[in-house]
């Protein structure tokens, strides 16, 4: 099938990468014409497992264009995938999605099915109804989907081959869009749920917070076992055996980061406020996390009260196996750490330090430099590269003794074991 891709981010592309392996021919546009230079060159503009790869197997099904108009034109099928960012008020900023159809809309002249890939909040669909028919858009041209996606970046084509669910909304009456969608990814094992277009927006938003709400519940639990010398691993361990609670998502560490928890629970946030609902589980989620770091903060000042010394921080990115740190957990704890005065060194093996943070931490292109002389180590993500240190060279290249576990990989007692305090929340 003819598919047109809008939006060449970790969607997107994700996307257009899997619907070409599954023999479709796509189009897959970025108004970013950097990005499509780099893709058009073999090059994946960021950092995402084993994509790369497949492209290479896909190359032959898939163009990389900044063309809206031409591809819109010859496609039936058109994925909405660009950003939804949080503005200042919190709620979605959803001026790209407009962009897009302001792009398209003069092409459509033939039968088009319009699906949205990206999170948006519930009524976005129908606003997108409204505003084609503003713009003199016959609604007998074109139905419109909610698909949202839920993958993770870092396995991400993992999750699109493989998903837990697929989600289609649909209008009232609409009988065509599913069994298409059906045959878009058939090919692909997963579980269809089926509902209206408000019912897929608000099923994006409710898996979010749910899982932002399994970690802030485990964070908070660890302030409590913080307080009654309990260790917190053994709390999520217990609980997660209980098949209702499940395991995923019961780590106690720095909080949760990223481009979608964060901006998903405000945007839902300013919609709950919005409409009057009251909803204090949601503030509490948030609230818990914008304090967590605070607590690690205050545990390293503490066993750390010459506050010009260096400390060594290990991750930028909001988790493994992504170069992505929009909204990492890092980023407040470095600017808090050099607020404070201490002189901040930052390794990651994907993320790049801002530009506008280079005045607050250096970054080394190896975890030897970065640790060298530090009276401090902190891991703040959890890279695979990071789970056994050599501890006995690192103490030997350290200034001090101070290990902080932000994300709760390390053993302790093997840590104390090289003379070193281990620092973290909820490990006695
Ligand atoms: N990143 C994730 O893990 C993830 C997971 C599930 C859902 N989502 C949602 O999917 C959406 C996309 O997220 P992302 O992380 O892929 O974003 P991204 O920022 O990585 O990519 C968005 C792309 O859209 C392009 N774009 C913006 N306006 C455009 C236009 N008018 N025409 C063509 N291209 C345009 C941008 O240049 C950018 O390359 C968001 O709504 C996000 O919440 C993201």
């Amino acid at each position: 099938m003819n598919i047109c891709v809008i939006g060449a981010g970790y969607v997107g592309l994700t996307l257009s990468v899997t619907l070409a392996s599954l023999g479709h021919y796509i189009q897959c546009i970025d108004k970013d014409n950097n990005k499509i230079q780099q893709l058009n060159n073999g090059f994946i503009p960021f950092y995402e497992p084993g994509l790369a790869e497949l492209l290479e197997v896909a190359r032959k099904n898939i163009v990389f264009t900044s063309n809206t108009v031409e591809a819109v034109k010859s496609s039936a099928v058109i994925f909405i995938a660009v950003g939804t960012p949080a503005q200042d008020d919190g709620s979605a900023d959803l001026s790209f999605i407009y962009s897009v159809l302001h792009d398209m809309y003069q092409e459509i002249t033939t039968f088009k099915t319009i699906i949205i890939k990206s999170t948006v909040p519930p009524g976005t669909c129908e606003q997108i109804y409204q505003k084609l028919t503003e713009l003199g858009v016959s609604p007998h041209l074109y139905a419109i989907a909610s698909n949202p996606e839920f993958l993770r970046e870092g396995k991400a084509l993992y999750d699109m081959l493989h998903p837990d669910k697929t989600v289609i909304g649909i209008n009232d009456g609409d009988t065509t869009t599913v069994p298409l969608l059906q045959s878009i990814y058939a090919g692909i094992n997963t579980a269809y749920v089926i509902t209206n277009l408000a019912g897929a927006e608000l099923i994006k938003y409710a898996n979010n917070y749910f899982l932002a709400t399994k970690i802030s519940f485990i964070n908070e639990i660890a302030r409590v076992s913080d307080k009654y010398q309990v260790d917190i691993q053994h709390i999520s361990k217990a609980i997660g055996l209980d098949p209702r609670i499940g395991k995923e998502f019961l780590k106690a560490g720095i909080g949760y980061g990223g481009s979608c928890f964060p901006k998903d629970l405000r945007a839902l946030e300013y919609l709950i406020k919005k409409e009057q609902i009251n909803a204090p589980i949601l503030h509490a989620v948030q609230q818990i996390n914008d304090t967590q770091i605070n607590i690690y903060v205050e545990k390293i000042k503490k066993h750390l009260p010459h506050f010009s010394e260096k400390v060594a921080v290990l991750g930028l990115t909001f988790k493994a196996d992504t170069n992505d740190i929009r909204n990492s957990q890092s980023i407040p704890l470095i600017q808090q750490l050099a607020t404070i005065g201490y002189d901040v060194h930052v390794y990651d093996p994907k993320g790049v330090i801002p530009k506008n943070m280079e005045s607050l931490a250096t970054q080394h292109p190896s975890l030897a430099e970065t640790v060298e002389g530090s009276h401090c180590l902190i891991l703040a993500t959890d890279w695979p590269a990071f789970t056994s240190l050599p501890w006995q060279e690192i103490k030997k290249a350290m200034n001090g003794l101070f290990i902080v576990d932000g994300r709760n990989i390390w053993n302790k007692k093997e840590i104390e074991s090289y003379g070193f305090t281990y620092i973290g929340v909820g490990r006695p």
